[in-house]
């Protein structure tokens, strides 16, 4: 089944289930000013989920054409992508889970033909604020999916929304696919085993977020589904990676002509360039047929990161002058889209400045970046901004290119440092910075700051749990959703200590800790027993934040650090490591989520 055999059969079933088809709205949201693009199916819909009537009633279906660049740092694997496209169903307070759990089940086992043997499905366990949700598990048992096949999973898995800051959201079920053709599914779903690929989420959307974070009921019980079609079309073909399916693989094929590279046969780097390349072109092209053409703020600036990427890519592919040309397949395959069509000219036209005006500055740009690499053995913010000031180099580029050299560098410094040369120039919008292409939001909400505290009280609990002094951050990165932490240690952690570790933060959250912000020489700090990152360049007087405690020392954890900060451990929440994984050599990564 192709991506067209798969969207209409889609809109079909719904549409004979009585929902009428909506239209696949632009990628530049009209209805939420909070986020940058159209990340999912219910972003045109917000209105009509708060209560708004639709004119076209209460049972809708739609493709629509998304952009998230949360994942950006992902893509380049078989599975992430910036742009792609989703089916949905939408009951705007009309059916709820039961009949929203049927239709599911109907068209996948009925149209899809899948038997309910590949099925597992997860479902919310309920926390402090929402129940667990045992209807859809009873619904899901009734449909013949067995008990050991549902699983009961927190906030964290299955809960969605809002898109942007604030909006409708609710608990959710999701629904897996066994992929593997050899060996039948497990008796028992483990959620954790890749083999189960997600392929259809269904929410259902009772609350409103408001901007404190604060759930209400929504005035309406509505449902959101969500079925990716590039995932979903990749594991109906039996394809474990998705640049293979039919709306991906022509624009590889591109690539393949131009580097005269085989795809297949590649070296897995020269496969991560190919895949960020064919993704990242064919972003730009939707993009730019919503009308947004490459500049320094907001939409046109994420734009131009993307092309700038694709084009530094080909550069280690040793091709150039080649955007616009691969381009042109993104319109064969997506003939569908009129607004392509229509801008053709224009599309390929914005590509081909964009990719003169930065093949002026690139070489000269890498060669600065590695001068100053050597000269320095590092960049600084202010190196940053000469890069992209002078040359057009976006930061997360400089930041990609050090990961290539395996340069350790402090990201939130550089960021901060960077922010601040940008500020003095004054040459550019504050909206242009890394924070609103990583998460659409100002980076200051309450959430970050619980993501700041944790971070200080799981380094401080690595180094105990592990019984090593010399585990040190090697970075960290915030967004609304989780917290990133890096730091050295030789081996991947069992999982009895990640649970230890989790446990010991979670101790400290519930101790209810005082944190104290102070202001000090540096070495004064140090002397104190301060922990600071080895490779970072401190001012003279730092601040320093002590998370309390009534140990010996009288403290938990003491870093020079800017913050912000919670002022007491108790406001953070549970506390989750969701992933423990290699970052580079000798280097760990834990993401974690707060929960509640
Ligand atoms: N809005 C839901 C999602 O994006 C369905 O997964």
């Amino acid at each position: 089944m192709n991506r067209k055999q798969l969207i209409q059969n889609y809109l079909e079933f719904f549409k004979s289930q009585g929902h009428k088809i909506i239209p696949n709205e632009s990628l530049v949201p009209k209805n939420d000013p909070t986020v940058l693009f159209t990340t999912a199916g219910m972003h045109p819909l917000v209105p009509y989920l708060l209560g708004e009537k639709h004119p076209l009633g209460k049972k809708l279906t739609s493709i629509q054409r998304c952009i998230r660049t949360q994942d950006i740092d992902e893509v380049g694997d078989t599975t992430h992508h910036t742009f792609f496209e989703m089916l949905g169903n939408w009951s705007l307070g009309d059916y709820f889970k039961e009949e929203a759990i049927e239709y599911s089940f109907k068209f996948l086992t009925e149209v899809l033909k899948i038997p309910k043997e590949r099925l597992a499905v997860t479902v919310f366990i309920g926390d402090k604020d929402i129940p667990r949700d045992n209807e859809s598990a009873k619904k899901w048992e009734f449909l013949g999916i067995k008990k050991p096949r549902i699983a009961f999973l927190g906030k964290e898995n299955n809960w969605w929304g809002p898109a942007g800051k604030t909006g409708p959201c609710g608990p959710d079920t999701e629904i897996f696919y066994w992929k593997d053709n050899k060996n039948s599914a497990p008796e028992k779903f483990n959620p954790e085993d890749k083999t189960w690929v997600e392929i259809w989420n269904n929410v259902l959307m009772q609350y409103v977020q408001d901007s404190q974070g604060k759930y209400h009921e929504s005035k309406q019980k509505n449902i959101d589904t969500g079925m990716g079609v590039e995932r979903t079309t990749a594991v109906l073909n039996k394809l474990e990676d998705n640049y293979l399916a039919d709306m991906w693989k022509p624009i590889i094929q591109e690539v393949e002509k131009v580097s005269k590279k085989d795809y297949l046969k590649s070296n897995e780097s020269t496969k991560k360039s190919m895949r960020i390349i064919v993704d990242h072109i064919k972003a730009s092209v939707f993009i730019l047929g919503d009308k947004v053409i490459p500049s320094n703020t907001e939409q046109g600036y994420v734009l131009r990161r993307l092309i700038r990427r694709a084009i530094r890519h080909g550069k280690m592919l040793g091709i150039e002058n080649f955007i616009s040309n691969v381009a042109e397949s993104v319109f064969v395959i997506y003939n569908d889209y009129e607004q392509l069509k229509q801008n053709k000219t224009k599309i390929l036209e914005e590509l081909r400045k964009e990719e003169e005006k930065f093949n002026e500055t690139i070489t000269k740009g890498i060669k600065i970046f590695e001068k100053i690499l050597s000269e320095k053995k590092e960049i600084q913010g202010v190196d940053a901004f000469l890069l992209f000031q002078s040359y057009g180099f976006p930061l997360e580029m400089t930041f990609e290119m050090l990961n290539e050299k395996g340069v350790k560098y402090n990201e939130s410094k550089i960021k901060k440092e960077f922010e601040k040369e940008q500020t003095v120039h004054q040459e550019l919008s504050r909206t242009a910075t890394e924070g609103k292409f990583k998460s659409g939001l100002a980076d200051n909400s309450e959430k970050t700051k619980k993501f700041h505290t944790s971070t200080h009280i799981l380094n401080e609990a690595l180094r105990q749990i592990l019984k090593d002094e010399n585990v040190a951050q090697k970075g960290s990165n915030i967004t609304e959703e989780r917290l990133r932490f890096d730091f050295s240690f030789p081996r991947k952690l069992t999982e009895q200590e990640v649970k230890q570790v989790e446990d010991l933060v979670n101790e400290k959250i519930k101790q209810s800790l005082s944190v104290i912000k102070e202001e000090m020489p540096l070495k004064k700090a140090i002397e104190s027993g301060a922990q600071a990152e080895f490779e970072t360049k401190y001012p003279e007087i730092v601040s320093v934040y002590t998370i309390k405690d009534s140990s010996k020392k009288g403290w938990f954890s003491k870093e020079i650090c800017t913050g912000p900060h919670v002022s007491n451990t108790k406001e953070i929440g549970k506390f989750k490591i969701i992933k423990e994984e290699s970052s580079a050599a000798g280097i760990r990564r834990i993401k974690a989520v707060i929960e509640g």
